[in-house]
Formats: C-alpha cells, structure tokens, sequence
C-alpha cells in the first residue's frame, strides 16, 4: 500500500485555512476581516486581530457567539523606520486570532496553542520557547505541568513584555507569548528573547481580563477573556525556511516585481537596496488595502499615512534607479497575490489604480521642486535645518517630514522637530479656524459611554422643533449627572430635530431650550447613531432626564441644504462640461460655502469654469423641486 504522506501547512494560504479550520473545529466561529478603517474613534487603523471585538471585551456590544476566529488585515506604522530593516517589521500584516468571550481561558488556551502549532504546523518543540508574565504563576504551571516544557524554556518577564493592550486605555491583560529558536542547539543560557536572529515571536495568548481608564487603573472585565494574535508572515517564515518574512510567498512576488523593473537583483543587492525593494514589497500590501478599504491621500489622519506610504515607495522606487511611474504595476502583483482572501481587492482594483496614478503623478511633480530646494541646503554645508524650512518642504513640496529627515539623516544634517512641531501645530489651528469640520476624535469615557446609548431618534427631515429628553451630559468627554450656565457640554437626547455631520454636511445650528436652560448648539456629530450636541449653556442649568426642546436655526439649515444640492449641480456640470469620466473625491459643504473634490483627467480651463458656472446658475434659475 502506498504510504500517504500528510501535506503540512506551508503556503502562506494554507498556514491561514489551517489556523481557522483548527479553531473552528473547536466550535469558533469564523469572522471576516473587518476593514482596516474600525469603528472605534481612538484608533486610526485596525492594529490587532482584537480590534473589532473590543465593544465585546467591554460588555457593550453583544458577542456573535462565545469563541471565535479570524484572519485580520491590520496596520501598524509606529515601527515604520524598522520596515525593510529589520527581518520582520511591517505595516501591513495578517493577524491569525482565536477569541473567547467569557468563555474558555488560559487552560484551553494553551492547550489549544501547543496542539495547533505542533501537531497542525508540525513544529518541533525542541524550538520552541515560551514566555509569561512574571506575575502569571497560573500560566507556568500549566506550560509546565499539562503541556510538560522544561522549565528552563519558559521566561519570566515584565509588564513591559507580557502585559498587552490595544491603547493606553481598554480592554487588555497579561500575556504569553510562544517564540520559535532556530537554533535550540545553543541552549538555554543567557539567551535574549529579542535577538532577531535566533528567535522569532510568533503566536501571543492574551488573557484579557481588565480594562484600563484614562488615569491607568485597572478593573475586571465582565467575563474572562481569550485573545490571541500570530502573525501570519512569521509563521510563513518559520514553515517556509526562510530568512526573513520578506522572502515568504507572501511577499517575495512584489518583490521580485520590484526587482525585475528597477533591475536590481534582490539576493545579490547591497543593504540599502535590499532595504528598499522591501520597503516597497511591505508598502504594496498596506496602500492597496488602505486604498480598498477607502482611503484617499491627504495631509490628515488615514489620509496621510496611505500618502506617507506611497510617497516613501516613491523615493525608494528612485533610489532603486525606477525612473517612471511604477506603483501600479506593484499593486497589480500585491492584488493578484491576495484576492482570494480579500475579494474587494479585485472589486475595488480601478480605484486603487487610480488613486495611485493622481498621488504619484503629484508627488513626482513637487519631488523634483523639493529636491532643488532640499540640495541646495545640503550644499550651504548647514548642520541643522530650521523647523520653517522643513515645514516649507512638508507644505509647499509634499516632503513628509520622515522623508526629509531620512535624506539629511544621510548627509549627517539635523532637523529643528520641534521647530517642526511649532509649524505643524500653527498650521492646524489655521485650519480649525477656516474651516467648519468637526473634530471626531472623541476622548476620555465618551468614546465607551457614548456606545450604551439608545439610537436618537431623529425627527429632524419633518420637524424643525422638537420635546427630548437629556440622555447623557459629557463635559470634557466625562460623562457628568448635570452641568450649568457658561460650561462646554455634549449632550445626547433620546429624540432631536436637529441633522448631525455626515457625508461631508455640516450639522444644524440652533438652540436646545427648556423653562430654567438654554444651550447654543454648534455642532452636531453622530456615532453609531447616537447624535452628540456640541454647545455652550447660555443660561441656566440641565441634568439628566431634563425634558428640553430642540430649535433647528432654520436659516442655517435652509443655507446648508442649498449648498448640498449645489454639489449636485456641480458635479453634472463637470461631467457635461469636462468630461464624462469626472467622479467625485469628497465634498465639505458648510452654511456660507461648499467644496468639491474630483478627479478629471484633464485641468479645467477658465472657459470651462465660466461654462460650468453658466450652467448651475441656468439650473438653479430653473427653480426644478427636489427629491
Ligand atoms: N492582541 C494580541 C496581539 O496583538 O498580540
């Protein structure tokens, strides 16, 4: 009889299919990736398998069943400097996750680990080394005891190491972690867990057991939690015996794209430019998904790091000797290696191309200025530049700040940070104050309180005026039982006539009004449903259960919804007169004004503008009625 030899994990797609169906064997449920956008306002991007679940650990949110599993696309740029140097930094990554919700703990936990690694992945367990909190003696014992490790193979270490959380506030807990030694030959002693060489950190068992608030104390979570995290780039590494994540089937194709357009061949490449080709295998994986998942570049939050991102790919496609536009031909190699597991990819892959046309073109446009700018202050021989001047090149010529410190960085010339710091933070207040847009990052116990609120019922498309009923009183984001004349509230209703901010509208103005108060309502945002007024009490005092009424400022609204429906007249007029092709990029629409963002694959001229303007005052005059 033939034997039959199992076919072990190996491929970056069957490490994935073999962690999810293991778990779901063990009656996890299978989750999809969430975006990498997440619904949680502390964070700008899904950095953890965890994420999506965090309302779970919290108790806010029901749980889709008690166990479950994921594959998690997931973005962390705070090591970005480390990515393409080091053997497995990233900003883009896969999370492999199993979660228990109240349900199983450390026990199974490790248990389950320990079979899935080796009898699924089939690691030795001579390479194996494990790591716990040094307060965690529950979790040694079960390393040593059920799972028989030596107990010269299970480091102890600090809250540093072995205590994880997603945020300096939220749901987190001790951890352990599980490390692959290749080479277990040299034994035990005085071995450093960090030494990138001979070990790599692959799978972390968080026991999720407390939440941390704003001044640092700890408190139980309802239940006891599972989380865990294994990184599926370092597995790929581990099975597929190679050298770095970098080389894994994961990533080497954009790689070897990279290569094959600037040829530079990536084995017999010096450093740096083994550094760059990686830059642009990572950077590939993390742009396309940032793109799909909706992201435009930009100066600001997601926007900026995706434009950071593409920017550095840029300079590092210059270093390598790529003298033409080359992203997309990356993004198509980065699309077609992932979209199985990520359909949108394909779905979403004429936007993504495009996007990265607009931004590479615009970028390669003000390099070439920056760079003139950037030379001749390399030839004054200065030793440091000033905060202005970097600001200047980060402003006028697009150069992120990293970019020009990291091309100084090589002619040994400082840059003022904090001079920087001064520019960047005039230049943010200038905007605050020129434009209209709301700030939606939400502070302190509002972003976790602001969740166990009933929807607001919103009456606002029928009626100006409306009765409600105080729900909540934040003040500084803390959730308060009342407040009174001349404080800063956000006040949530059960019921509002007022609009809240969204699709790039700006929310009602007006006033909320009972016998003994009255709040100046200046803005008005909306999470999940709930609609948080921003305002001032003019008079007075409110608390909670107060039944007040909400007074839209009609005139206000009138003008809003004016410039809303100009967009509209915009926009048809741009694909008439431009070109039929024109979409739209984003709006900001505002009482006294409206903006419209689009793409056009031409620049309009000033007798298209004239003929665009012709055209929306033609329509408007038509007085046509609205639906
Ligand atoms: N949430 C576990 C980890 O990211 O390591």
């Amino acid at each position: 009889m033939a034997t039959v030899i199992d076919k072990y994990p190996k491929s970056g797609d069957e490490i994935r299919k073999a962690f999810l169906d293991f778990y779901e064997k063990k009656a996890h449920k299978v989750i999809p990736s969430s975006s990498l956008i997440p619904d949680d306002p502390t964070v700008l991007l899904t950095i953890a398998g965890m994420l999506p679940f965090k309302s779970i650990f919290l108790g806010l949110k029901d749980k889709p069943s008690n166990r479950a599993t994921s594959s998690q696309k997931c973005i962390r740029t705070n090591d970005i400097e480390n990515v393409g140097v080091t053997a497995r930094h990233h900003t883009f990554f896969e999370m492999l996750g199993n979660f228990s919700f109240g349900d199983y703990f450390k026990r199974d936990a490790i248990e389950w680990a320990w079979q899935l690694v080796t009898n699924v992945y089939h690691l030795d367990r001579k390479n194996i080394v494990i790591s716990v909190f040094d307060k965690d003696t529950e979790s040694k014992k079960i390393w040593e005891e059920n799972i028989g490790i030596e107990p010269d193979k299970i480091i102890q270490l600090g809250e540093k190491d072995n205590f994880w959380s997603s945020g300096p506030t939220g749901p987190c807990g001790p951890c352990s972690e599980l490390y692959y030694d290749f080479y277990p030959e040299r034994g035990m002693n005085n071995i450093d867990l960090d030494d990138d060489d001979r070990f790599i950190e692959f799978y972390n068992l968080v026991f999720m057991q407390y939440n941390r608030d704003s001044s640092g104390a700890l408190t139980d979570l309802k239940y006891k939690n599972i989380d865990t995290g294994m990184g599926l780039e370092r597995m790929a590494q581990i099975l597929q015996k190679k050298k770095n994540n970098y080389e894994t089937d994961l990533i080497f194709p954009i790689i070897e794209k990279a290569s094959q357009l600037s040829k530079v061949d990536y084995f017999s490449a010096n450093s740096s430019q083994k550094a760059s080709l990686k830059i642009l295998g990572d950077h590939t994986r993390a742009i396309i998904h940032l793109i799909s998942d909706g992201v435009i570049a930009s100066n600001l939050g997601r926007g900026y790091i995706l434009r950071r991102l593409l920017r550095r790919m840029i300079r590092h496609g210059k270093l390598l000797g790529i003298k033409d536009k080359f992203i997309s031909q990356l993004a198509l190699v980065g699309i077609q290696l992932m979209k199985n597991t990520y359909p949108e990819l394909q779905n979403n892959s004429q936007r993504i191309f495009s996007e990265i046309d607009i931004e590479e073109q615009r970028f390669l446009n003000t390099l070439e200025r920056g760079e003139k700018l950037l030379n001749e202050i390399i030839a004054s021989g200065v030793k440091l530049i000033s905060g202005t001047q970097a600001f200047e090149l980060y402003d006028t010529y697009g150069f992120p700040l990293e970019l020009t410190k990291e091309i100084l960085d090589e002619k040994n010339i400082e840059v003022d940070l904090k001079g920087f710091e001064r520019e960047m933070n005039s230049q943010r207040e200038r905007a605050k104050a020129a434009s209209q847009t709301v700030d939606l990052t939400l502070e302190g116990s509002i972003e976790r309180d602001i969740e166990l609120f009933e929807k607001t019922n919103f009456v606002g498309y029928e009626l100006l005026n409306t009765e409600g009923n105080i729900k909540g009183i934040f003040i500084n984001s803390n959730s308060v039982e009342n407040a009174s004349q001349g404080e800063t509230v956000q006040v949530v209703l059960n019921q509002t006539s007022f609009y809240a901010e969204s699709g790039g509208q700006i929310g009602d103005v007006g006033v909320i009004i009972s016998d003994n108060a009255e709040i100046l309502v200046e803005k008005v945002i909306k999470k999940k449903d709930v609609f948080l007024h921003y305002g001032i009490i003019q008079r007075g005092s409110i608390k909670i259960n107060q039944l007040v009424e909400t007074r839209v400022d009609k005139s206000k609204r009138v003008k809003a919804e004016s410039n809303h429906t100009a967009t509209h007249l915009l926009q048809s007029a741009l694909k008439l007169v431009v070109d039929e092709s024109v979409s739209q990029r984003g709006s900001m629409v505002a009482f006294n004004k409206l903006r419209f963002d689009f793409n056009s694959p031409n620049p309009v001229s000033e007798n298209q503008i004239l003929d665009i303007e012709k055209l929306v005052n033609k329509w408007i005059l038509e007085n046509h009625s609205i639906s």
